[in-house]
């Protein structure tokens, strides 16, 4: 039986204010059972991290640097996502891939140094609108999965989490529908298992795009989706929660 995982991405919105606001507001509702993770801009990591300390809410980092040390302006390094209490690292999300031109390649490495320095990485895979039309959703959701396996094998998957978040449905409104959804958890678990079937069974897989409280209970309840990565919903405490409790 997997636990249900329910992670806010806060992406780049909020203040110093409205962050302490947020917080306290998860803090004082009913989270339900699901394990619950926050993922605030790395300069309030340190804050939030404080903030839940003792309640059980993980904290995440929204990328983390593929080197360990150095001359690398502008990243933030594992050892120091670790010591900021982090538990977890977003590694290649769409806006990084596509905004970023992160290759599958540095994700990849992003997602090693997470691994090997004890952060479970959230390993952000889906396809654009242009890839579903054409057909090759699996496809793309393979090629993102073997840049990992094809570097570090496939048992490192087992300390991960992976994201499935089609592109199209990323803060478009446009949610993927339970079928559709599952189609690909499915499809991603089945590839998993034909390379080791104690890894397919134990890790989480994530839906992300446009979960909010009214639809998570439909995806939430197929048979391969194990929690959700949640963008512009987990910005409001109440939404947040809600989701949490329909896990
Ligand atoms: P939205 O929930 O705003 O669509 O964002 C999803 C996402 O990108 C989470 O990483």
């Amino acid at each position: 039986m997997r636990t249900p995982l329910i992670a806010g991405n806060w992406k780049m919105n909020g203040s110093l204010q409205s962050v302490i606001e947020l917080v306290e507001g998860i803090k004082a509702g009913e989270a339900g059972k699901a394990q619950l993770a926050v993922c605030p801009p790395a300069v309030y990591l340190m804050k939030v991290g404080g903030m839940l300390d003792g309640t059980g809410i993980a904290l995440g980092a929204q990328n983390v640097c593929d080197r360990e040390t150095g001359a690398f302006t502008g990243e933030i390094s594992a050892s120091m996502l670790k010591e900021s209490g982090c538990q977890y690292a977003i590694v290649g999300h769409s806006e990084r891939r596509a905004l970023y031109q992160e290759s599958d390649e540095l994700v990849a490495r992003r997602f090693a140094m997470a691994a090997a320095s004890g952060l479970v990485p959230i390993l952000c895979i889906g396809e654009t609108l242009e890839q579903r039309e054409k057909g090759v959703t699996e496809a793309v959701v393979s090629r993102q999965l073997d840049a990992v396996i094809e570097q570090q094998g496939v048992s490192v998957i087992g300390q991960a989490v992976i994201a499935y978040e089609p592109v199209w449905a990323i803060g478009t409104g446009k949610v993927a529908t339970p079928e559709q959804a599952q189609a690909v958890h499915g499809f991603i678990r089945e590839k998993l298992a034909t390379l080791d079937a104690g890894v397919a069974d134990k890790v989480q897989i994530l839906y992300g795009g446009s979960m909010n409280p009214a639809n998570a209970g439909e995806l939430l309840s197929k048979p391969d989706i194990d929690g959700g990565l949640i963008g512009g919903a987990s910005l409001k405490a109440a939404d947040f929660l809600a989701i949490g409790q329909s896990a």
